[in-house]
């Protein structure tokens, strides 16, 4: 009942309808992109919930508009970012070095939880993303390019990236679950499909050259499961990762 409220509670409920004429909501970061930042307090008394507001919940309107059932294609166009150019580089490299159709799609994909999710373990989270959604042998190339990257293989003409002695140190050392999934990869049937990987991975960056994902458009048909719901309407272990790369700063 109205009347038992006070008046800055009016007052409040007043500004909550005013923001949600507005379209103006609280935009929330997810605790992962706090930690990141090193936005992290461990003082509890800081702890607050504080006025209930309209929040983000919903298409984000700050974002490209997304079609009501998106596609794999639909989600290189309009949600990952000009990054994404590292990926259709190395597919493109792929597809010159005459690979199968297959291993052209694992470079195309290789990357994209960097591209479009997240940085850290990128392979074991870009396959988990993928899995459902392509041959097998895909995503565990993709998963095991992470651990290969960091071994070379003198055989193929791979040896260990320069841009990591500068940016990790000489001396850096993998950590134990990597060297494990290296050796466990090394004699694995698929070992040279994640090889590939890095082979045409490691020479794909062009500032000079902007490959379009339209080249990769019949691979992609032949070789990725679309579901007709939509990529994140649907209901696989991975649903959910490509709805909160749709909808990234929704609230729940
Ligand atoms: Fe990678
Ligand atoms: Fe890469």
């Amino acid at each position: 009942m109205d009347d038992a409220k006070g008046p800055s509670e009016l007052a409040e409920e007043d500004e909550f309808q005013r923001m949600r004429e507005l379209g103006d909501f609280m935009i929330y970061r997810s605790a992962i992109n706090k930690l990141a930042d090193g936005e992290w307090s461990d003082e509890e008394a800081k702890f607050n919930l504080g006025p209930l507001k309209p929040s983000l919940i919903g298409e984000d309107h700050r974002l490209p508009a997304m079609p009501e059932k998106p596609t794999l294609v639909d989600f290189f166009k309009l949600r990952f970012g000009p990054s994404k150019q590292h990926l259709l580089q190395s597919a493109a490299l792929a597809q010159k070095n005459d690979l199968p159709e297959k291993m052209i799609l694992a470079c195309l994909l290789h990357d994209v939880s960097v591209i479009a999710f997240f940085r850290p373990d990128h392979g074991y989270w870009g396959a988990q993303m993928l899995e459902p959604y392509v041959d097998e042998e895909v995503s565990w190339a993709i998963r095991m390019h992470q651990a290969l990257r960091f071994f070379p293989d003198e055989s193929v003409g791979y040896e260990y990236p320069e841009a990591y002695a500068k940016r990790f140190g000489e001396d850096y050392q993998v950590e134990p679950y990597i060297q494990r999934d290296y050796d466990y990869a090394r004699n694995h049937k698929w070992y040279m499909s994640a090889r590939q990987i890095c082979l045409n991975d490691l020479y794909a960056f062009d500032p000079d050259t902007l490959v379009s994902i339209d080249q990769f458009e019949d691979i992609i048909g032949q070789h990725f499961k679309q579901p007709d719901e939509g990529l994140g309407n649907d209901n696989t272990p991975a649903s959910h990762m490509w709805r909160t790369l749709r909808r990234p700063a929704n609230a729940l």
